[in-house]
């Protein structure tokens, strides 16, 4: 009985450490769902829809998500009220003329938030001196894939696992882009996929580099998996674009901010947190750390860096025609071309550090990321790190104070022992 009652005294000492240390004990749960968005009928040359809708409902809102390859590779995400529905006109959705595409997403009431990214394209460089760097890249030794409707995504359905609220969008076939001529090749068992799975609580991402979840983000996986590349110094780099509501209706004001924490706890060896955020509240943020791994096998040994680029604020390159096709334009239309309404940033990060023999090492290459609403998650120093500290501090200052004692009785018990043998 006592031990019981011990064991649980123990258990919420236990749970106070974690909830301190872990910034947020967030109590808010969002029950989450997600299903595959299939319209009646399909244009005549569409075979297949890669579109995926989760609804993850909180106690006072309701968060959507859209995700899809349909244009261009991209995830829309909108706070609303509870009880509000998500409305797709598929007709106006597939429509040539842009101007149907353009709101053919709308929401029952209008959304209090809306955020969303684009993964423009993957870049891929020669990288002959050894910089580890994408800015000082050659563009004769660089080879761009867009991320649009041209890439054989495969068809979703069969590698998510919707009942995880996980959506894994996956290119495994030799292509050629019909405008550049560009090819992307893989190896055998080669692919390149994005993982995204939306957190309905806070937790911590199992695999490394254990990035923090809230009840409002997702996670996404880069996986570039035995690409063949097209020199043997080769790196890659991915570009992305950052749409949000902008409610003070201030043109700019994305920043990338970089933290660093003397603790290392989650991610060992990463000392840095880098978010894309907005300076206002409610904000949505992209957060990462500086690290992807070389190796399914995540860990210490198989880590490389992640190097970020400044933003670029170019409303253009988002605003093409090629990217007009995709969800975000769907519901923003031409609106997210106008830095009045909703801000935008894009942003490059390339894989790989000086050293590390490139991306032909191994030809793997994985990088998380979380976006999300709400507060910027921080790593703090966690309180038990701060125990593990004083006990470190703490127990020498003890062993000086008792140990001059505790050597005097040990000796004495010594002496009488080996008395109490000599008898026997
Ligand atoms: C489908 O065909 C129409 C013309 O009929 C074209 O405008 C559109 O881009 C095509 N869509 C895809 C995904 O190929
Ligand atoms: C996609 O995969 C799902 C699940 O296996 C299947 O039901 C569906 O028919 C597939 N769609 C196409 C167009 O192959
Ligand atoms: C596109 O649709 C709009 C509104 O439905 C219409 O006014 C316009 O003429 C159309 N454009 C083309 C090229 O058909
Ligand atoms: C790229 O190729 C063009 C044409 O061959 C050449 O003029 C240019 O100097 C090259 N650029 C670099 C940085 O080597
Ligand atoms: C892609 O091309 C590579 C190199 O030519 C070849 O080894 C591989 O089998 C091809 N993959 C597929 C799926 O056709
Ligand atoms: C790729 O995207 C760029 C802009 O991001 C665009 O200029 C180019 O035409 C696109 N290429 C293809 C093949 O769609
Ligand atoms: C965007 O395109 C428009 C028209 O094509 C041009 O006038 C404008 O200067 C461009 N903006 C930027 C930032 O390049
Ligand atoms: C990303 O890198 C590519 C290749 O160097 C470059 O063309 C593009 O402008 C960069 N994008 C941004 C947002 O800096
Ligand atoms: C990676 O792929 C390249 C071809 O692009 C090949 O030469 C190299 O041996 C491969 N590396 C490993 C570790 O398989
Ligand atoms: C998540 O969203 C809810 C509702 O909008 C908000 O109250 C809460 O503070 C957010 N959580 C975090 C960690 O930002």
């Amino acid at each position: 009985m006592e031990t019981r009652i011990r064991l649980s005294l123990f258990n919420v000492i236990v749970f106070v450490v974690f909830c301190v240390s872990d910034s947020y004990c967030d109590t808010i749960k969002r029950k989450v769902h997600t299903e595959c968005l299939q319209p009646t009928i399909l244009p005549e040359n569409v075979t297949f829809l890669n579109m995926f809708y989760t609804r993850a409902n909180g106690p006072d809102d309701t968060l959507h998500y859209i995700t899809s390859t349909y244009g261009l590779l991209s995830i829309l995400v909108a706070k609303t009220d509870n009880g509000v529905e998500c409305n797709i006109n598929w007709k106006n959705f597939f429509s040539n003329n842009l101007t149907d595409v353009a709101h053919s997403i709308t929401f029952t009431k209008s959304p209090h938030y809306v955020y969303g990214i684009q993964f423009l394209q993957l870049i891929e460089y020669d990288d002959p001196e050894d910089k580890a760097d994408l800015d000082k890249a050659n563009p004769n030794s660089t080879h761009k894939y867009n991320l649009s409707s041209d890439v054989p995504w495969t068809n979703s359905s069969l590698y998510s696992d919707l009942s995880k609220n996980e959506i894994v969008f996956k290119v495994n076939e030799n292509y050629t882009e019909s405008e550049t001529g560009e090819t992307m090749t893989f190896l055998p068992g080669g692919s390149l996929d994005f993982k995204v799975r939306v957190s309905g609580e806070a937790d911590r991402a199992t695999s490394l580099p254990h990035l923090q979840q809230t009840a409002n983000t997702t996670e996404v996986d880069v996986i570039m998996n035995h690409i063949l590349a097209h020199y043997d110094n080769a790196r890659y780099g991915l570009e992305i674009s950052y749409i949000t509501t902008n409610l003070d209706q201030v043109a700019g004001s994305i920043h990338l901010n970089t933290k660093t924490s003397i603790d290392d706890e989650h991610t060992p060896g990463v000392f840095q947190i880098i978010d894309i955020s907005v300076n206002m509240t409610p904000t949505s943020f992209i957060q990462w750390k500086p690290v992807c791994y070389k190796s399914p096998n995540r860990a210490m040994k198989t880590a490389t860096k992640v190097k970020n680029y400044p933003l670029s604020y170019d409303d253009n390159i988002t605003c093409n025609v090629n990217a007009k096709r995709n969800i975000l334009y769907a519901y923003f239309g031409e609106a997210m071309c106008s830095s009045t309404d909703y801000k935008m940033a894009l942003f490059n990060v390339s894989f790989g550090l000086s050293q590390d023999k490139f991306y032909t090492h191994t030809n793997y290459s994985a990088w998380s990321f979380i976006l999300g609403y709400g507060e910027v998650p921080s790593e703090k120093i966690s309180l038990i790190i701060i125990i593990i500290i004083s006990i470190g501090l703490g127990v020498p200052v003890l062993l000086i104070l008792f140990g001059g004692l505790g050597a005097l009785v040990h000796k004495k018990k010594r002496d009488d022992k080996s008395k109490n043998t000599a008898v026997n």
